[in-house]
Order: structure tokens, then sequence, then C-alpha cells
């Protein structure tokens, strides 16, 4: 039962003060957390009352406590900062709440979340400190397992990504009458996006860049997968067939077709775009297939850019897709750009979009860089566009005939 202002009546309180005192001791005695009061007034301030809750917790009996400091619950591993804590708040008459490590009479120890707090008699004057003491031990081990994980898991993910970015091809190359050069700036440790240059039979280049839905380790590892299956080097490649009378090439359409009977959506929950294609160094010529993937700009020597035909599902979204294969032919001075859906998407501090029109102009504006040189202003740009953290990988790959 409450007063008005919720304090609790002396109504049903036993009657004699000793009943009352005994019934307050066992209520203090049946709680978890230790309760313990010392002496403010006597020299290096000895515990008077210690509860069994502080007991149990600590294993020293109260024979063993009254009379002393509690310091004896510090050992070699408690930290002297909070120790200072403690004495400052103390010599200050003031209240105090940290975690210290302590010992038990056993030797072993327990994280200890104490709470010190001031008593004062009616002149103001300091009497008493109480000390609630409560065993958060479990809490602090779990967070330190949590910590831990999480270290690990990043760690793997560096070195993840270092295997990726070990996966990608040389920022420029020169192979032929053709120069390629790619930007890669994953938004996580590990990417999503893709972009590859492989060696081809009949002195044919592929070139591909990809992005696989989402981000983060599912994506990476999609993203792993596909590094590994365009490349003509492996058992079963994807890129090559060989008919009996030698190898050849695999138009891209059929590449796409191919991919996307390996990819179901039902097996790998997870779609991708791609724009693959196949050059011929010595004429420029380059056969292409997109597959959901935002379409190459073209930027003739002289001439404004403008984004190339083509178009197809992404890989992954439906059964039996059909794919075409378009075909330009890049002259002197010609460059295909090709960028994941990252740079036309980046958000500017407005929420808008950089957009198809901003990386034409972008592209048209360092036309006159080295072509690795200019994709990395280009990036810039997008990355200054989204004035922080980018939210989704930016990729670019673009293709210059030198010849
Ligand atoms: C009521 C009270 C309870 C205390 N309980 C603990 C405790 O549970 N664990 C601990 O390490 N220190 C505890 N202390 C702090 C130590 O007794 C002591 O004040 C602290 O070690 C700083 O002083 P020193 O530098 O003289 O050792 C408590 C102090 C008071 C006044």
């Amino acid at each position: 039962m409450g007063d008005r202002k919720g304090h609790v009546t002396t109504a049903g309180r036993p009657k004699h003060l000793a009943d009352w005192l005994t019934l307050k001791d066992q209520a203090l005695d049946v709680v978890a957390e230790g309760v313990t009061i010392a002496d403010a007034r006597q020299p290096d301030r000895p515990l008077i009352y210690i509860n069994q809750g502080f007991e149990r917790m600590t294993g020293f009996p109260i024979e063993d406590v009254l009379g002393r400091n509690c310091r004896f619950l510090q050992g070699p591993e408690t930290d002297p900062a909070a120790v200072a804590q403690i004495r400052t708040a103390l010599a200050e008459r003031r209240e105090c709440v940290l975690e210290i490590l302590n010992y038990r009479k056993d030797g072993t120890t327990f994280w200890n979340r104490l709470s010190i707090t001031p008593l004062r008699d009616a002149a103001g004057e300091v009497t008493h400190f109480i000390g609630i003491q409560s065993d958060v031990t479990a809490r602090r081990v779990a967070e330190d397992g949590l910590r831990k994980a999480k270290q690990a898991l990043e760690n793997d993910l560096r070195l993840a990504a270092r295997v990726q970015q070990a996966l990608l091809p040389p920022p420029e190359i020169q192979a032929g009458g053709l120069r390629i050069a790619h930007a890669f700036h994953p938004c996580d440790d590990l990417a999503g996006d893709g972009v590859g240059v492989v060696s081809l039979p009949h002195n044919r280049l592929g070139i591909y860049l990809l992005d696989v839905s989402g981000h983060g380790v599912g994506a990476a590892l999609l993203s792993f997968t596909l590094a590994h299956l365009l490349s003509p080097t492996i058992e079963g490649s994807l890129l090559t067939e060989n008919d009996g009378t030698g190898a050849s090439v695999v138009p891209p359409s059929r590449v796409a077709e191919r991919l996307n009977r390996q990819f179901p959506m039902d097996r790998t929950r997870q779609y991708f775009t791609l724009v693959y294609g196949v050059a011929d160094p010595s004429s420029g010529h380059f056969q292409y297939v997109m597959t959901g993937h935002p379409a190459p700009v073209l930027l003739p020597r002289t001439g404004p850019p403008a984004s190339v035909p083509g178009s197809g599902l992404p890989v992954g979204m439906i059964d039996d897709a059909s794919y075409d294969d378009e075909t330009l032919t890049l002259g002197p001075g010609d460059r295909l750009y090709c960028y994941t859906d990252g740079a036309i998407e980046a958000l500017g501090a407005a929420g808008e979009e950089f957009g198809l029109d901003r990386l034409l102009a972008e592209i048209a504006r360092w036309r006159e860089l080295p072509l690795r040189a200019g994709l990395d202003r280009i990036a810039d740009t997008v990355r200054a566009w989204s004035g922080g953290p980018l939210k989704d990988d930016v990729s670019l790959l673009a293709i210059e005939r030198t010849g």
C-alpha cells in the first residue's frame, strides 16, 4: 500500500523495531546483488555490514570481511585506473559506478559492476558509503566473445578482399591494337562486381564487367565463381568449345544462355547483370551481349559519347532466357566505356542520382586523358557526388582502339 506520494505506509509493519530490522536484513539477504556499508568516518573506511549476496558472490564469509577495507577483492589483474576512479570519487564524496575485475576468496576472478553512494547525516556530513556489487561476468564474457568473433570475421573479409583484388586483371592492358583499363571501387571489403579480360583462341579477347545483385559475402561468392567460370583456361569453361577441329570461341549470347542455365534464381537467390564481349584487337570488331546491364557508352574519336544498343534480361532471373549478340567496330581513337549501375545510381546530397547524363559528360570531359587516368577521374567524381562512403560498388571498364 502506498500513500499519495508513493511512499510505503507503516501499515502492516512489525510493531517492534528489532523485528522490523530483522525483516529488512532478510530482504537484503535474498537479493542476488552484494550490499555493503562502509563507515566513512573511520580511518580507511572499514566495512561494517555485508549481506549474504556479497558472501555468495565473493566466497568471503562475513567474519573475514567486517572491519576491512573492501579493496581485498582486488588483485594483480585489476585495472589501477578503475581503482583510482573509485579513490577520487570517495575523496570527493560523490557517487561512482564502474565495472572492475575482482577476485573471489578462491582466487577466481569476476567482473563486478560496482556502485558506491555516499550517505549524509542531517548536517550534510557523509557518514557512510553504500556499495552495491553485481556479478556481470557472463555479460562481459559474451561481449568479449562477440568482439573476438567480429574481429575474426573482419580479418577473414579483409583476406577475401585481398584475394578478390588479386584476381582482377592489371589496371591497364595493351593487347594488339586495343588498350583495356578498369577502375574497381567496392563499397564494402568484398565486391559483388567483377571485371575480367581473358585471352581466347584465334587471338580474340574476352572482356566482361558484371554486377551481382546485393553486396557482401553472398554477392562476392557468386562473383568469385563467375570469375572462375569465365576463365578460358579451366576445364569446362563457358567461353570456348572444342568441336574436334580445335578450340573455338563461343558467341557472347550463348555464353549468357549457358550462365543463365547454370545459375537459376531458385538455387542462388541472386541474379546478375553482365556485359560480355569478344574483341578482335586487330580489327577493333567487338561482339557483345548485355544481360540487364546498363548499356556501354561509345566515345568516338571525335563527337559526343552515346549509349550503344542492346538489351537482355539479367542472368538468373527466368529460365530459358535467350539473348542476342550486338556488334560494333571501334575505329582508331574510339573508346567504349562499360560501367555498373553503382556509377549512375550513386545518390547526391539532395537524394538525386548521378545519372547517365552526368556520366556522359564525365566521359567526354576526360577524353584527352590516358584511358586509365580518365576512369579514375570519373570514379572520383562519382565518389564526390555521393559525398560519403559508396552505397554500391562502382566499377568502370574501358576499351580503346589505339592501333
Ligand atoms: C562501500 C564500498 C564498497 C566497495 N566495494 C568494492 C568492491 O566491491 N570491489 C572493489 O574493488 N572495491 C570496492 N570498494 C573500493 C575500495 O574499498 C577502495 O575504496 C578503492 O580500492 C580505492 O581506494 P584505495 O586506492 O585506497 O584502495 C568499495 C568501497 C566502498 C566504500
